[in-house]
Parts: C-alpha cells; sequence; structure tokens
C-alpha cells in the first residue's frame, strides 16, 4: 500500500500554512487578501486530502476545530500564574488618585518621570481565557475560575476561529501562556436571543453571559456556532520566549504572533493621556461591534509594574475606568431592612422589575438610613435605578413630579426586624444596628455564611438555606457548633440525604485545615479583610500573640491604624469570642505553625527566594504565606540576589535564569523537608 507520498504531504502543510495565512488576515487583521471563496477552495481541497490520507490529520489543523465531545464535566485546571482581577475607578478622580499612588510609589522606589506611560485598551465585557501553547501548539484553553482555579475549556476554544491552533512563528517558544477575553459580537449575540426567542428557549440576559456560556458547552459543535471572538492582553506562564519590556510590546508580539489584540489600545502620556482616551473610547463605544464596559489602564514599563506589584488579587499598576452605568425608572413597591453580620440594618426597596444594563432588577439598596433619608425615597415613588457593571444596583433618585399622593414615608424599625432586640445609633454613625449581636438570627446566619464562604474556612457545601436551616433549628449558634454537627442530626435536615450529610461533615473536617491568615478573615472582625487578615498573620506569626496584642503593638503592623487597631483589640478581648475561638481550635481546626520559636532563628529567615513552576501540594500563595511565616521574602524575578528559586512543574524561564546566574534551585519537596528541619 504506502502512505501518500512526498508530494501529498508537501501539499497539505502547504494548504494548512495558506489557511493559516488567511485566518491571521481575515480574523487578526481584519483585512482579508482573498474573497471568501478562494478561502472556500483551499479548505475543501484540505479536507479532501485528509479524507484520501487520514494518517495526515493533526489535530492542529484548520480543518479540525470540532473535535469530539469531551467525557461528562470541565476538568479543573489550575493556572500557573494566577489570573488576577482589577480595581475599578468610576469617576476622573479615582483616576487621578490611582495616579497618584503609581507616582508616590515608583518615586518612593527611586523612579522620577514626569508623565508615566500607560498602556489604554477597552475593557471588553466578556469571560477571561488562559490559553496555553506548548512548543507552538495550542495545548489548552481554561476559563479564568476564580483566578486560582478555572475549568478546561480546550475543546471549546478550539472552535473561536480567532484562536490560532498553531503559533504564526517559524521558532515557537516552549510555552507561552497568553490571557485574554473571548465575547460574543453584539450581532451575533441579538441573533442567538432572536432564535432562541422564537424557538421558545431560554435567551441571555447580555452578551457576557452569552459568551461565558458558550464556552461551558458540552458539545463544541454548539459553541462553534456561537461565533465567539476574542481579544489577547497579557501573558502568564512563558519560557523559551523573550518578554518584552513594556505592555504595548506585549501587545505587538501576540498580534504578530497570530493572536488578536484589541485594534484600539493606545500609548497613553500620563493620566490626563488616560482621561483623554476614555473620552475617545466612550464616544466610539456605541460603533463598537462588541459590548465594551469602561478602558483599561496600565503602566506601561514591565519592570515598574513588578517594583508596583500587587494588593490582594488586584494589580497596583493597573486599574479598570469604568463607564457610567446605565439607568432605568421604576417604582418602589417598599422599603425592607436587613440585617447584615455586624448587625447593621440596611434599607433595601423592593422595586417593580425593570431591565436596566442587561439584567431584570428588583431590588436596590439604599445603603443606609440616612442615605434613604436624602433621597427621600418613599414607598411607591419612583426612582432611578442605576446598575453599574456587577455590583448591587442603587437608587439614584425619586422623580418627584411623579410622586403619587399616597407615597409613604419610611420609618427607622426601633425593633430589629429579625430578633426583636433593639436597633441603636450611636451618634455620627450612618449606620443603625440591631443591639442583639449573635443571639439574632439574621447575624448568627450571616456570620456562618462568612465563616464558611470560600476565602474563609471554604466549607463546600454550606450554602445559604443550610446555614438557615442551622440556625432555625438552633443546631448551631456558633461557628465552632458547625465543628460538632453528627452526620445523624444533619440528616433530619430538609433536602439532606445520607450522602449529602456525609459529604458535609467531610469538607467540614477538610477546612478544618487553614491558615492563620484565612482563620482571622473568617472570624469577621469588624474593618479585618482579607489583606488586613493576611498582614496580621504575617506579622504576628501565631495567634496567641496576636491575642495578646495591644493597640500599640498592633499599629506596627503595616496599613493598621488607630480604628483597625482598637477593633481587633476589642474582638479578642470580648470572653465569647475566645471561648469560640477555643472551642474551634479544640474541635481540631488548625493551620500550619512554623516549627521556630523566633522567625530570626529560621534558617530561611531573612532570604529571598522566587517561585516558579505548579507546586503539587500548594498554591503558590500558600507557598508564599509560608516562607513568609518564617521571615522569607518573596520576589518575582531571579537576581543576583536572590537565594533560592523554587521549581514546581513546568517551571518557566526563572529556572533557566537561576542556573545562569548560579543561584541555587530546590525541589518542593526539598523546600518543604528544609522548611520543617531545617538545613
Ligand atoms: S487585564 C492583571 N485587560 O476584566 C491584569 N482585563 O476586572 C488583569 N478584561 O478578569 C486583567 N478587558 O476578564 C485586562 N484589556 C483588558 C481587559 C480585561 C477585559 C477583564 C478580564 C479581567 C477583568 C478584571
Amino acid at each position: 500500500m504506502g502512505g501518500p507520498d512526498k508530494k501529498v504531504i508537501a501539499e497539505v502543510e502547504r494548504l494548512r500554512r495558506e489557511i493559516e495565512e488567511h485566518n491571521y488576515r481575515y480574523f487578526v487583521l481584519d483585512a482579508p487578501t482573498i474573497p471568501d471563496a478562494e478561502y472556500d477552495r483551499l479548505m475543501q481541497r484540505l479536507r479532501e486530502l485528509e479524507a484520501a490520507h487520514p494518517e495526515l490529520i493533526t489535530p492542529d489543523s484548520p480543518t479540525q476545530r470540532v473535535g469530539a465531545t469531551p467525557a461528562g464535566e470541565f476538568r479543573p485546571v489550575r493556572h500557573s500564574r494566577p489570573m488576577l482581577s482589577l480595581d475599578n475607578a468610576f469617576s476622573e478622580e479615582d483616576v487621578t488618585a490611582f495616579g497618584k499612588r503609581v507616582a508616590d510609589r515608583l518615586r518612593a522606589n527611586g523612579v522620577n518621570v514626569k508623565e508615566i506611560p500607560f498602556v489604554g485598551e477597552p475593557k471588553i465585557d466578556g469571560a477571561a481565557v488562559s490559553l496555553r501553547y506548548e512548543e507552538g501548539k495550542l495545548v489548552l484553553g481554561a476559563t479564568r475560575g476564580d483566578g486560582t482555579v478555572g475549568e478546561d475549556v480546550t475543546h471549546n476554544i478550539r472552535t473561536i476561529r480567532g484562536v490560532p491552533l498553531r503559533l504564526r512563528t517559524r521558532k515557537p517558544p516552549a510555552v507561552l501562556e497568553v490571557r485574554g477575553e473571548v465575547f460574543m459580537p453584539k450581532k451575533a449575540f441579538e441573533e442567538l436571543n432572536r432564535r432562541a426567542a422564537e424557538r421558545g428557549e431560554k435567551v441571555f440576559a447580555n452578551p457576557r453571559n452569552a459568551a461565558a456560556g458558550s464556552l461551558r458547552q458540552l458539545d463544541p459543535s454548539v459553541t462553534a456556532r456561537r461565533q465567539l471572538d476574542v481579544f489577547f492582553y497579557g501573558v502568564g506562564e512563558t519560557e523559551g520566549w523573550r518578554l518584552p519590556g513594556t505592555q504595548s510590546g506585549i501587545l505587538e508580539a501576540l498580534q504578530e504572533l497570530g493572536l488578536k489584540t484589541s485594534p484600539d489600545w493606545e500609548l497613553l502620556d500620563g493620566i490626563q493621556g488616560c482621561l483623554t482616551y476614555y473620552d475617545t473610547i466612550a464616544k466610539k463605544r456605541p460603533d463598537l461591534p462588541y459590548d465594551i464596559d469602561g478602558v483599561v489602564y496600565k503602566v506601561n514599563d514591565l519592570e515598574w509594574q513588578r517594583v508596583l506589584g500587587f494588593v490582594a488579587r488586584a494589580p497596583r499598576w493597573a486599574i479598570a475606568h469604568k463607564f457610567p452605568a446605565q439607568e432605568e425608572l421604576t417604582i418602589v413597591r417598599r422599603v425592607e431592612f436587613q440585617v447584615g453580620r455586624t448587625g447593621a440594618l440596611t434599607p433595601v426597596a423592593r422595586l417593580e422589575p425593570v431591565f436596566v444594563g442587561g439584567v431584570t432588577v428588583s431590588n436596590a439598596t439604599l445603603h443606609n438610613f440616612d442615605e434613604l433619608r436624602r433621597k427621600d425615597v418613599r414607598e411607591g415613588d419612583y426612582v432611578i435605578v442605576r446598575r453599574a457593571g456587577d455590583v448591587i444596583p442603587e437608587i439614584v433618585s425619586v422623580v418627584l413630579e411623579k410622586r403619587p399622593p399616597d407615597a409613604r414615608i419610611v420609618e427607622l424599625p426601633t425593633r430589629c426586624p429579625v430578633c426583636g432586640s433593639e436597633v441603636q445609633r450611636l451618634e455620627g454613625e450612618a449606620v443603625a444596628r440591631c443591639v442583639g449581636g449573635l443571639s439574632c438570627a439574621a447575624q448568627r446566619k450571616e456570620s456562618l455564611r462568612h465563616f464558611a464562604s470560600r476565602r474563609a474556612m471554604d466549607i463546600e457545601g454550606l450554602g445559604t438555606e443550610l446555614i438557615d436551616q442551622l440556625v432555625e433549628s438552633g443546631l448551631v449558634k456558633t461557628p465552632a457548633d458547625l465543628y460538632a454537627l453528627e452526620v445523624e442530626q444533619l440528616q433530619g435536615l430538609e433536602r439532606m440525604g445520607e450522602k449529602s450529610a456525609k459529604k458535609l461533615k467531610d469538607a467540614l473536617e477538610k477546612s478544618k485545615q487553614t491558615t492563620l491568615a484565612k482563620f482571622l478573615y473568617a472570624l469577621g472582625i469588624r474593618e479585618v479583610g482579607e489583606a488586613t487578615a493576611n498582614t496580621l498573620a504575617e506579622h504576628f506569626g501565631s495567634l496567641e500573640a496576636l491575642m495578646d496584642a495591644d493597640e500599640t503593638q498592633l499599629q506596627e503592623v503595616p496599613d493598621v491604624g488607630p480604628v483597625v487597631a482598637s477593633r481587633v483589640r476589642a474582638f479578642f478581648q470580648e470572653p465569647h469570642n475566645r471561648q469560640v475561638i477555643a472551642d474551634l481550635i479544640a474541635r481540631g481546626v488548625n493551620w500550619p505553625v512554623p516549627v521556630r520559636p523566633k522567625a530570626s532563628s529560621h534558617p530561611f529567615s531573612g532570604k529571598t527566594f522566587v517561585l516558579t513552576g505548579t507546586l503539587s501540594t500548594m498554591t503558590r500563595d500558600e507557598a508564599k504565606e509560608r516562607l513568609m511565616s518564617v521571615g522569607a521574602k518573596v520576589t518575582s524575578s531571579v537576581t543576583r540576589n536572590t537565594d533560592y528559586v523554587i521549581v514546581g512543574e513546568n517551571p518557566g524561564s526563572k529556572a533557566a535564569k537561576a542556573s545562569q546566574l548560579g543561584v541555587p534551585c530546590l525541589s518542593e519537596e526539598e523546600w518543604l523537608h528544609w522548611m520543617q528541619n531545617g538545613r
């Protein structure tokens, strides 16, 4: 028989390259050089040859975009570099403040320039993805997920025609991970919804949901019909790739590799340049073929980005400047008061449902009683509702001309609507609170919800309804009670079989192993968010040390001022809280306590580490936390000052850099061994 001859092999390869080049011109450059019919002819010829010689078919052939349906669900993928989010700016003042923060911080680090160069990019309203190319071939496409772990949607990503299956280069990098936004063009979205409505099927609320929903289709042929598109705006892990020194350089390099970038990005001169860019894009917005919800400014110089670093999950070197939200007119049916975790009473307007900015809104927050009074919102009033991005909709103003004669004034309740305790409003405070504390079911529920949430104790499966039941049945009063629950008790609850009861019990068990920072955050101390919990944990190293700290000692912690210090102190002074903490620990809640009497005595104390690659037993953030807990520093790039590089799986170029500079590398195992036992 014999395989295909050399001529066929060569023709197949030539057709593929030709088709890829036309794809690039059509999808990436938006400047096709051949008519569609000619393109179709090339595809047809390739299909014929592949049909005659199936052994020549490769997964990266342009004919192979729609593959087989993967079995079952989407596989979770841990991102080798976290996918961050952005802080938002809603006004010129916010942007100016951002510019000042950037300039101040750079100056403090010895960078002195008059106008900082930024890159401005449209903020695409779609779904963030990370694509991994190895040796130039697309091997993985993942959703953002929670930023650390996303879902493997490779089979659907492949169907997006703007995504190259092979990078457009003869010398592909060993690894190139690119980040971008998958979106559905407005036209495709309207068409999709029109057809769905015709068939009496579910319509998507907005293009963003449509894009995200399409990426999560099990059948890739469905996704292929959805006409998704993509813009790339950044990189993740890279190996064997010369990383450009600037964001603009990255965008140019990506485009060159066949990875489509927004045609509307611009290099900007200082904050004034940013504000001008905002106006330009705002004017263009109605004419763009896709939805954008703002623009993003990024410090152009990557070295400066590194100097600026990150806060929690957002970089200090970038900000999203959002467009003003959409507004609509509707009627307030009633105003109710919700009781939050700290007892705060929040007035919430129940509205005549109205469609604003892509979703139906039937509730709007009034933030606090003062605001309700200031806006003079009455039951029965016509109001303007605004929805900004994903934040909770709010009432902008009352349309007084439309006020009906029987509109009812809303009074602040004197008793908590949930537990009947007194409602107190301290002098000078905008917030009114139920004084019931944890005897108030609403506060108990909210505290438990916070305690169980993902960024806190991460108790999987302990959702709102279950918490309601647990509190209402009296089974759970404090977070510590959760860990005393028996499977039999859980089984007695509504919609709880033996299997789910066991599962919850397992989840509770699993959550016991935590970190000090998460534990502190979970306690729900007022004014202690995630970032503060992190710094407190780092600074004090142990719960005992923190609990014993007085306000002066607390204020020695970076970013802790008098208010936070007094809240923390007051929390730990309260006997009830101390009891709950003792119970939690007695029931097995624990976190790694470094085997170190003092940070300074640990061999890693004062040493500088760099992490690269994927670790098998923890995330990079966890590794960082552990290193910092023994007094080590963690930086992001390898220099002569680096003491050790910890090398996980699929390490990036940093491992190579380390060996180049003679910096010792440790495997995860070696590092953990040294952590525990010293060198
Ligand atoms: S940069 C560290 N650039 O907005 C950089 N994000 O609010 C993080 N987005 O999750 C992202 N267009 O899904 C960046 N030009 C752009 C963007 C963009 C849309 C999305 C992205 C991200 C979210 C953050």
